[in-house]
Protein backbone atom coordinates (compact mmCIF):
# COMPACT_ATOMS: atom_id res chain seq x y z
CA UNK A 1 0.00 0.00 0.00
CA UNK A 2 2.63 2.29 0.72
CA UNK A 3 4.84 1.64 -2.10
CA UNK A 4 1.93 2.28 -4.30
CA UNK A 5 1.51 5.78 -2.45
CA UNK A 6 5.14 6.50 -2.77
CA UNK A 7 4.79 5.77 -6.77
CA UNK A 8 1.82 7.28 -7.16
CA UNK A 9 3.60 10.95 -5.25
CA UNK A 10 6.16 10.74 -7.63
CA UNK A 11 3.78 10.21 -10.47
CA UNK A 12 2.58 13.27 -9.74
CA UNK A 13 5.36 15.10 -9.31
CA UNK A 14 6.77 14.31 -12.43
CA UNK A 15 3.84 15.22 -13.74
CA UNK A 16 4.14 18.76 -12.27
CA UNK A 17 7.66 19.12 -13.16
CA UNK A 18 6.66 18.45 -17.07
CA UNK A 19 3.63 20.79 -16.77
CA UNK A 20 6.18 23.41 -15.82
CA UNK A 21 8.60 22.70 -18.70
CA UNK A 22 5.78 22.71 -21.00
CA UNK A 23 5.04 25.98 -20.41
CA UNK A 24 8.32 27.50 -21.40
CA UNK A 25 8.37 26.03 -24.32
CA UNK A 26 5.18 25.33 -26.18
CA UNK A 27 5.43 23.77 -30.03
CA UNK A 28 9.12 22.45 -29.33
CA UNK A 29 8.37 19.08 -30.61
CA UNK A 30 6.53 20.13 -33.98
CA UNK A 31 9.32 20.55 -36.53
CA UNK A 32 12.48 19.85 -34.67
CA UNK A 33 12.68 16.40 -34.60
CA UNK A 34 14.74 14.69 -36.93
CA UNK A 35 13.38 12.29 -39.34
CA UNK A 36 15.52 9.62 -40.84
CA UNK A 37 17.78 9.32 -38.95
CA UNK A 38 17.97 5.56 -38.21
CA UNK A 39 19.24 4.43 -34.63
CA UNK A 40 19.19 0.87 -34.29
CA UNK A 41 18.18 1.00 -30.82
CA UNK A 42 15.22 3.33 -30.81
CA UNK A 43 11.97 1.66 -31.42
CA UNK A 44 10.65 1.99 -35.16
CA UNK A 45 7.38 3.71 -33.93
CA UNK A 46 6.67 7.52 -34.52
CA UNK A 47 5.79 8.07 -31.42
CA UNK A 48 8.31 10.51 -29.42
CA UNK A 49 6.89 10.44 -26.15
CA UNK A 50 7.86 9.08 -23.49
CA UNK A 51 6.52 7.59 -20.14
CA UNK A 52 9.05 8.63 -17.34
CA UNK A 53 11.31 5.90 -15.69
CA UNK A 54 8.81 5.18 -12.62
CA UNK A 55 6.11 4.11 -14.88
CA UNK A 56 7.62 1.26 -16.66
CA UNK A 57 7.15 -1.12 -13.50
CA UNK A 58 3.58 -0.25 -13.03
CA UNK A 59 1.97 -3.32 -13.36
CA UNK A 60 -1.97 -4.40 -14.11
CA UNK A 61 -4.05 -5.94 -11.49
CA UNK A 62 -4.21 -9.77 -11.43
CA UNK A 63 -7.49 -10.82 -14.03
CA UNK A 64 -8.34 -12.46 -17.12
CA UNK A 65 -6.75 -10.16 -19.78
CA UNK A 66 -8.82 -11.53 -22.27
CA UNK A 67 -11.84 -10.38 -19.87
CA UNK A 68 -9.91 -6.91 -19.36
CA UNK A 69 -9.53 -6.44 -23.09
CA UNK A 70 -13.07 -7.19 -23.80
CA UNK A 71 -14.04 -4.06 -21.22
CA UNK A 72 -11.40 -2.01 -22.23
CA UNK A 73 -12.75 -2.28 -26.04
CA UNK A 74 -16.35 -1.25 -25.20
CA UNK A 75 -15.06 1.59 -23.41
CA UNK A 76 -12.02 2.66 -26.12
CA UNK A 77 -15.13 3.09 -28.26
CA UNK A 78 -17.10 5.42 -26.32
CA UNK A 79 -13.85 7.90 -25.12
CA UNK A 80 -11.07 7.27 -27.94
CA UNK A 81 -12.17 5.86 -31.19
CA UNK A 82 -13.14 9.58 -31.90
CA UNK A 83 -9.69 10.51 -32.61
CA UNK A 84 -7.83 6.74 -32.25
CA UNK A 85 -10.24 4.79 -35.07
CA UNK A 86 -12.38 1.85 -33.96
CA UNK A 87 -9.59 -0.52 -34.35
CA UNK A 88 -7.27 2.11 -32.96
CA UNK A 89 -4.91 2.75 -35.75
CA UNK A 90 -4.98 6.74 -35.01
CA UNK A 91 -7.46 7.38 -38.07
CA UNK A 92 -10.72 8.71 -36.45
CA UNK A 93 -12.78 11.47 -37.70
CA UNK A 94 -11.82 13.94 -34.84
CA UNK A 95 -7.81 13.03 -34.94
CA UNK A 96 -7.55 13.80 -38.61
CA UNK A 97 -7.35 17.57 -38.32
CA UNK A 98 -5.06 17.03 -35.01
CA UNK A 99 -1.32 17.99 -35.34
CA UNK A 100 0.50 15.61 -34.16
CA UNK A 101 -2.23 13.06 -35.37
CA UNK A 102 -2.86 10.57 -32.97
CA UNK A 103 -1.15 7.34 -32.59
CA UNK A 104 -1.21 4.32 -34.25
CA UNK A 105 -1.87 2.03 -31.30
CA UNK A 106 -1.48 -1.13 -33.27
CA UNK A 107 2.22 -0.53 -33.44
CA UNK A 108 3.04 1.94 -30.58
CA UNK A 109 2.20 -0.46 -27.76
CA UNK A 110 4.62 -2.98 -29.08
CA UNK A 111 7.60 -1.52 -27.44
CA UNK A 112 6.37 -0.15 -24.39
CA UNK A 113 5.43 -1.82 -20.81
CA UNK A 114 1.77 -2.21 -19.64
CA UNK A 115 2.51 0.58 -17.11
CA UNK A 116 4.23 3.23 -19.42
CA UNK A 117 0.80 2.76 -22.08
CA UNK A 118 -1.13 3.05 -18.22
CA UNK A 119 0.74 6.59 -17.47
CA UNK A 120 0.05 7.67 -20.91
CA UNK A 121 -3.65 6.83 -21.01
CA UNK A 122 -3.38 8.65 -17.59
CA UNK A 123 -1.66 11.99 -17.99
CA UNK A 124 -3.05 12.30 -21.61
CA UNK A 125 -0.88 15.08 -23.82
CA UNK A 126 -1.62 18.26 -25.98
CA UNK A 127 -4.73 17.25 -27.85
CA UNK A 128 -4.85 13.98 -26.13
CA UNK A 129 -6.87 14.76 -22.86
CA UNK A 130 -6.02 12.28 -19.13
CA UNK A 131 -8.30 9.93 -18.11
CA UNK A 132 -7.95 10.95 -14.17
CA UNK A 133 -12.08 10.43 -14.55
CA UNK A 134 -12.12 6.57 -15.37
CA UNK A 135 -10.99 4.38 -12.59
CA UNK A 136 -7.73 2.60 -12.21
CA UNK A 137 -9.28 -0.49 -13.37
CA UNK A 138 -10.92 1.12 -16.40
CA UNK A 139 -7.37 2.12 -17.46
CA UNK A 140 -5.50 -0.88 -17.02
CA UNK A 141 -8.65 -2.55 -19.40
CA UNK A 142 -7.83 0.28 -21.77
CA UNK A 143 -4.39 -0.85 -21.23
CA UNK A 144 -5.13 -5.13 -22.13
CA UNK A 145 -7.54 -3.81 -24.82
CA UNK A 146 -4.35 -1.88 -26.75
CA UNK A 147 -2.05 -4.39 -26.46
CA UNK A 148 -4.21 -6.90 -28.30
CA UNK A 149 -4.14 -4.94 -30.96
CA UNK A 150 -0.61 -5.67 -31.27
CA UNK A 151 -0.92 -9.35 -31.06
C1 LIG B 1 -8.91 14.33 -28.83
C2 LIG B 1 -8.23 13.21 -29.45
C3 LIG B 1 -7.81 12.04 -28.58
C4 LIG B 1 -8.59 11.27 -27.75
C5 LIG B 1 -10.08 11.42 -27.44
C6 LIG B 1 -7.72 10.24 -27.23
N1 LIG B 1 -6.45 10.38 -27.72
FE1 LIG B 1 -4.87 9.17 -27.33
N2 LIG B 1 -3.66 10.41 -28.39
C7 LIG B 1 -4.08 11.52 -29.10
C8 LIG B 1 -2.92 12.18 -29.67
C9 LIG B 1 -2.95 13.44 -30.52
C10 LIG B 1 -1.79 11.43 -29.27
C11 LIG B 1 -0.33 11.74 -29.59
C12 LIG B 1 0.19 12.66 -28.51
C13 LIG B 1 1.64 13.05 -28.76
O1 LIG B 1 2.48 12.18 -28.96
O2 LIG B 1 1.92 14.26 -28.74
C14 LIG B 1 -2.30 10.31 -28.48
C15 LIG B 1 -1.50 9.33 -27.91
C16 LIG B 1 -1.98 8.24 -27.21
C17 LIG B 1 -1.18 7.18 -26.65
C18 LIG B 1 0.34 7.13 -26.64
C19 LIG B 1 0.87 6.30 -27.75
C20 LIG B 1 2.37 6.17 -27.62
O3 LIG B 1 2.84 5.06 -27.65
O4 LIG B 1 3.06 7.19 -27.46
C21 LIG B 1 -2.01 6.28 -26.06
C22 LIG B 1 -1.61 4.99 -25.35
C23 LIG B 1 -3.34 6.76 -26.25
N3 LIG B 1 -3.29 7.95 -26.96
C24 LIG B 1 -4.47 6.13 -25.79
C25 LIG B 1 -5.72 6.73 -25.75
C26 LIG B 1 -6.85 6.17 -25.05
C27 LIG B 1 -6.87 4.82 -24.36
C28 LIG B 1 -7.88 7.05 -25.19
C29 LIG B 1 -9.27 6.97 -24.62
C30 LIG B 1 -9.39 6.89 -23.18
C31 LIG B 1 -7.38 8.17 -25.98
N4 LIG B 1 -6.07 7.94 -26.30
C32 LIG B 1 -8.15 9.26 -26.36
C33 LIG B 1 -5.38 11.96 -29.25
C34 LIG B 1 -6.47 11.47 -28.54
Amino acid sequence: MSRITILAGAILLTTAIMLTAACGSSSSSTSASPKGSSQSSSPASATSWTAPAEAKNLKAPSGDKAQSAARGKTLFGTSCASCHGSAGKGDGPVGAALKPKPTDLTTSAKNQTEGEIFWKITEGKGAMPGSKSLSEQDRWDLVAYIQSLSN
